[in-house]
């Protein structure tokens, strides 16, 4: 589902609901010495004078580079933009989770508040910067590549698995990290956006 910044920056004023989603789980960094104030949001997010990324990116990028998934059977195309340097939502993610910069980097950070504590640390959760092992990201998932791979399904409009499965970028067609993973909802854990039971997740893009 696309949003324009407008409607994120309405959305982020006046979310509650999220809040309680976020609050007591992986991604509350709240009252853990990162931040003075019981702000649960801000790690990732602020009002006014975000990086100029959507959804108001308050989190300190990375500037590492990956390695990424491939295999002699792999179609899809890598995303436009690279993992590299660039401000897709997987990125967003691997500002904390390649374990490169401080949890409590920000861009607007609490006047008290230390930026420099906390990277995180030797837990699984920290995902380096090899990521040839894990589930290809940034790649270009549409009707051509359904085309050329008929074991495929998109998760698309009038499927059973809209909203929750999206598909990122300009052109709304690739898969990052926050299609499996929803990260203001640990209700079916790690964050994820549907059950693994039975591999359903995988099954909703997967034809096996
Ligand atoms: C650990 C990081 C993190 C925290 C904490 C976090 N978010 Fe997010 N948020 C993201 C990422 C990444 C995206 C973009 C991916 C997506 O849309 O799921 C996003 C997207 C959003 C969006 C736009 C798209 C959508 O899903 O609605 C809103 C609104 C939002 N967040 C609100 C909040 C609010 C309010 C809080 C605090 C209760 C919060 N977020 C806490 C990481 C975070
Ligand atoms: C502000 C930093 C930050 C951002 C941004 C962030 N995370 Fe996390 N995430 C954490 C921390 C800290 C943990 C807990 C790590 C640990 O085990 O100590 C965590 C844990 C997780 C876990 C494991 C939860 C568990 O119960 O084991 C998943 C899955 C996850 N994050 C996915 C994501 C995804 C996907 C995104 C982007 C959409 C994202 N995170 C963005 C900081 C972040
Ligand atoms: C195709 C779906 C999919 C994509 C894409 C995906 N994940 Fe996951 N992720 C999962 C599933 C399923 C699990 C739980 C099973 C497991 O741990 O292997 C998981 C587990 C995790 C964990 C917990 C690992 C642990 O052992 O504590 C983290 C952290 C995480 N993912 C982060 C990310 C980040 C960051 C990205 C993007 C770089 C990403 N994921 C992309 C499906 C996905
Ligand atoms: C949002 C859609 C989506 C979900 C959910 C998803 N995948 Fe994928 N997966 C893809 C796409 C697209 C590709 C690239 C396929 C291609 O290039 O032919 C891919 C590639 C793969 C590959 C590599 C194939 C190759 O040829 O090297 C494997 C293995 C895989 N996925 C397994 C899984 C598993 C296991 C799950 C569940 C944990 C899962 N996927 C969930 C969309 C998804």
């Amino acid at each position: 589902m696309k949003r324009t910044p407008v409607v994120v920056a309405a959305s982020l004023l006046v979310s509650t609901a999220g809040f309680g989603a976020v609050e007591g789980t992986a991604h509350d960094l709240s009252g853990q010495g990162l931040n003075p104030t019981s702000e649960v949001c801000v790690f990732c997010h602020t009002p006014h004078g975000a990086i100029p990324v959507v959804p108001l990116w308050n989190h300190t990028l990375s500037t590492e580079s990956y390695s990424e998934y491939s295999s002699p059977t792999l179609q899809a195309e890598s995303a436009p933009a690279p993992l590299q340097n660039s401000t897709g939502v997987s990125n967003l993610c691997l500002s904390c989770h390649d374990g490169s910069v401080a949890l409590s980097m920000m861009v607007n950070i609490p006047p008290t508040g230390d930026p420099e504590i906390g990277l995180m640390g030797a837990v699984s959760a920290n995902l380096g910067t090899d990521l040839s092992n894990d589930h290809p990201i940034n790649i270009v998932y549409d009707a051509a590549l359904v085309a050329r791979d008929p074991e495929l399904a998109l998760p698309g409009p009038g499927g059973a698995n809209l909203p929750r499965i999206e598909l990122f970028g300009p052109g709304a067609n690739e898969v990052q990290c926050a299609s499996c993973h929803d990260p203001h909802d640990d209700s079916i854990r790690p964050f994820l956006v549907k059950s693994t039971a039975g591999s359903a997740l995988c099954l909703v893009c997967h034809l096996k």
